[in-house]
């Protein structure tokens, strides 16, 4: 049997067409309301009997799915894709200039060769009728859930069984969210990920395009940071406040995204101020997420800065940990990650978030891929992976230092890059898209305005370290010649 030549078959298109699928105008008002609600109970579509199907101004076929009204108080420039739309035009005004991309957070040095060969070798067994598997456990594979407890979290009291192995951070920071109609605390700035997967998953129903401010007061969302939706609090974090807020004037929120080292600023928390954030959270009853992605880039040296939340007392009651090999493996590409969920964190029910977590990732995931987790295993287990991570992590540290130096060289002020492989510059009196412009226009530099991380970014650019050293030492040439 050949399912390929069957699925597309004509006959298979045109028993399964468009016509055949939804049913006609007449037909759809006299749908069940039942099944109406069924419908727009979908996180991503909804049901709605418009007679007219014919999308105006577009050659394409209007369907009867209601747009998942979430989307549309997404910002519609994102970021990033706006920086490549820049970049684009960049390339076609100078199409000879060398572009370096400091920009988007993208590793650039190769995955250790001890790493890759354990993940060849897994595939290859694939291949073999002894060591073919298919599905394994949706929680991850049991070797590297305890090589992660171990490694990861040794000494914290984190049992493998409380480890979710994902296909990186991002995965997870949204599937954490199915459970709407929370409120959310992000930093300002950070990640837009936590904002804007909050708002996909309709954490601002009924929200009024304004964001609550640290001191109460309400903002509408601005273009170039703003973001929609009342249920959604910033907490200021910048220079005068050390990168982290003032916990006194933050209201309670059902959620606290919090990111150390963070992205973008580079700053890592103190375990003082974890302290804080850990008892605040536990006065209020909330429960943190702790993003966790960039913690291999604290330096041994900087004890006093946390690798992990469960470093804190009391955390394992109120916060899930967030993490990701992306970064200190370079699996950006190969794609793996991790959630731990301590047992102790209760809903207000008294019923276990671990219990939710494993039903929302055995429903809505089949478990990372075989082959990433045997190269998980081997960048933890092995004496040479963890040297390789080691040495990778450091390449890209050497690289932020090179930056802060050419920075501090023309005088500007810039934060982070000593425990993260990002760097924060100020600008003072100056916009982050005039920065940026500036900076790409006059040396070929692509970099991240910083207002497109939240309204305290206004004026910073974030530079990544993410690149070849020769890219690096040829950008700082360029800036220290240019600017
Ligand atoms: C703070 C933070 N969290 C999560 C992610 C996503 O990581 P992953 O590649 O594991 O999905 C990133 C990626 O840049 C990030 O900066």
């Amino acid at each position: 049997m050949n399912l390929g030549r069957q699925f597309f078959s004509p006959n298979h298109a045109k028993a399964s067409n468009i016509h055949g699928r939804f049913p006609t105008s007449s037909a759809s008002s006299s749908t069940p309301a039942s099944n109406r609600s069924e419908a727009a109970a979908s996180i991503l579509i909804s049901y709605c009997s418009t007679p007219d199907l014919h999308s105006p101004g577009t050659s394409g076929w209007r369907t009867r799915v209601r747009r998942n009204e979430n989307m549309e108080k997404l910002q519609n420039d994102y970021l990033f894709p706006q920086i490549e739309m820049r970049k684009m035009a960049h390339i076609e005004q100078y199409p000879d200039a060398k572009l370096i991309s400091l920009g988007i957070g993208n590793t650039t040095q190769p995955v250790p060769e001890i790493v890759a060969s354990a993940m060849a070798e897994h595939s290859w067994g694939l291949s073999t009728v002894e060591r073919y598997s298919g599905y394994g456990p949706e929680q991850g594979n049991e070797a590297l859930r305890k090589a992660i407890a171990e490694k990861v979290y040794g000494g914290l009291g984190i049992k493998h069984t409380e480890v979710f192995i994902s296909d990186g951070a991002q995965s997870d920071i949204s599937r954490i969210q199915a459970r709407p109609k929370v409120t959310v605390a992000v930093q300002d700035p950070s990640f837009p990920a936590y904002i804007d997967t909050a708002v996909i998953m309709g954490q601002t129903d009924g929200g009024n395009n304004n964001i609550v401010n640290e001191d109460g007061s309400t903002r509408a969302a601005a273009a170039g940071g703003g973001k929609s939706g009342k249920n959604i609090e910033y907490m200021k974090c910048n220079a005068e406040n050390g990168f982290f807020p003032d916990l006194s004037r933050t209201s309670r929120t059902d959620i606290i995204f919090f990111c150390s080292p963070n992205n973008p600023t580079g700053n890592a928390a103190s375990r003082e101020q974890l302290k804080q954030l850990v008892d605040f959270a536990m006065k209020n009853g909330s429960i943190i997420v702790y993003d966790a992605a960039y913690s291999a880039f604290i330096g041994e040296e900087a004890d006093d800065c946390p690798r992990s939340i469960f470093e804190i007392p009391g955390a394992h009651q109120v916060a899930i940990e967030i993490s990701s090999f992306s970064k200190f493996a370079g699996f950006t590409g190969v794609r793996l990650g991790w959630t731990v969920v301590p047992e102790e964190l209760l809903f207000s029910n008294g019923e276990p978030l671990i219990k939710d977590f494993n039903r929302i990732v055995t429903t809505c995931f089949n478990g990372a891929s075989n082959i990433a987790q045997a190269g998980g295993l081997a960048c933890l287990t092995t004496p040479e992976g963890l040297e390789a991570i080691r040495e990778l992590v450091g390449y890209y540290k050497e690289n932020a230092k090179i930056l802060m130096e050419t920075f501090s060289w023309l005088g500007l002020r810039a934060y982070g890059g000593q425990n993260s492989p990002y760097v924060w510059v100020h600008f003072p009196g100056k916009t982050s898209w005039d920065v940026f412009d500036e900076i790409l226009e006059k040396a070929h530099i692509v970099t991240v305005p910083g207002s497109g991380f939240g309204p305290s970014g206004e004026g910073f650019i974030r530079v990544s370290s993410f690149a070849h050293r020769e890219h690096i030492i040829e950008a700082s040439n360029r800036l220290k010649n240019l600017l």
